[in-house]
């Protein structure tokens, strides 16, 4: 299989925080990569490097896609992409009617077929309620599926979404991991973010584990498990560790607990 994205030796510092330390990866034509890690990872920074967002340029590294330079080659590489930002959407003056009609013009798309297109996926997350309605006005959840929707109304050849599943409830979750397995079924690729265990193991074919800015872990899902269990552990576990997630919530509440009591006594006193 041919690599769609290859990412070698990146970094990114701000300032003092290395928050993409040296990493290396690619995601392989109709796969699902799932970068996997804790809040500040750096998964957020390795996504808006490769989309361009990031300003000054990366502190070192290379990064292609679709064998391309994102630096030299950014309008066709953006045309055959569809991205869903960690921030729900900034077109909040727009309906989602308007905001479908605006990507179907500017993406040279059919107006008609892509509104028929647009209200499918809406009615399938049950969401065709609020076709008319100010995004602004829209739940976090409506408005991740009117992005995740303008994302794929193109049908492109890559995804890359942040943490695209981040406020939809469970039944939505179903219907967008059915949307992923009909992109990569047609040979689309998948590169999301997650912080979320479970949500990796259920939606992709490999994962990439970050940890403060490094990849600590990198395989298929099956590969990942079947090593766990050698060890003894469960993939939840590993990836605690790896991760250095694995005190225990018992032991950082008691902690808590202790300073809590300890402040009120000395207010008391
Ligand atoms: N614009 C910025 N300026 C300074 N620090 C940043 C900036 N963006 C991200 N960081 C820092 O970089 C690290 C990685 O952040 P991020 O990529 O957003 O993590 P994740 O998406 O995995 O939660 C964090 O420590 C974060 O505070
Ligand atoms: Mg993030």
């Amino acid at each position: 299989m041919s690599d769609i994205i290859v990412i070698r030796n990146l970094k990114k510092f701000f300032g003092e925080i290395k928050a993409v330390n040296k990493i290396s990866f690619e995601v392989r034509a109709g796969e699902v990569f799932g970068l996997l890690g804790p809040n500040g990872a750096g998964k957020t920074t390795t996504i808006k490097l490769l989309m361009g967002l990031l300003e000054p340029e990366p502190n070192g590294g290379e990064m292609s896609v679709f064998g391309l330079n994102p630096e030299k080659n950014e309008v066709e590489i953006k045309r055959r992409i569809g991205y869903v930002s960690e921030e729900p959407l900034i077109f909040k003056s727009l309906t989602p009617r308007n905001l479908f009609n605006f990507i179907a013009s500017i993406r040279g798309l059919d107006e008609g077929e892509t509104t028929e297109r647009a209200k499918e996926y809406l009615e399938s997350l049950e969401a065709l309620q609020y076709y008319e309605q100010l995004i602004a006005t829209l739940s976090h959840g409506n408005k991740q599926k009117i992005q995740i929707i303008a994302a794929i109304l193109h049908d492109p050849d890559l995804l890359i979404m942040d943490e695209p599943l981040a406020g939809l409830d469970a039944k939505s979750v179903r219907v967008v991991k059915e949307i992923l397995e009909l992109h990569t079924q047609r040979g689309g690729s998948v590169l999301f973010s997650t912080h979320i265990m479970e949500v990796a193991q259920e939606l992709c074919d490999r994962i990439g584990i970050l940890n403060k800015g490094k990849l600590v872990g990198i395989g298929a899902i099956e590969e990942l498990r079947q090593q766990s269990n050698k060890l003894g552990e469960n993939l939840e576990d590993v990836f605690l560790r790896l991760t250095e997630q694995d005190t225990s919530v018992e032991e950082i509440v008691k902690k808590l607990r202790k300073s809590y009591k300890k402040r009120i006594k000395e207010e008391m006193i």
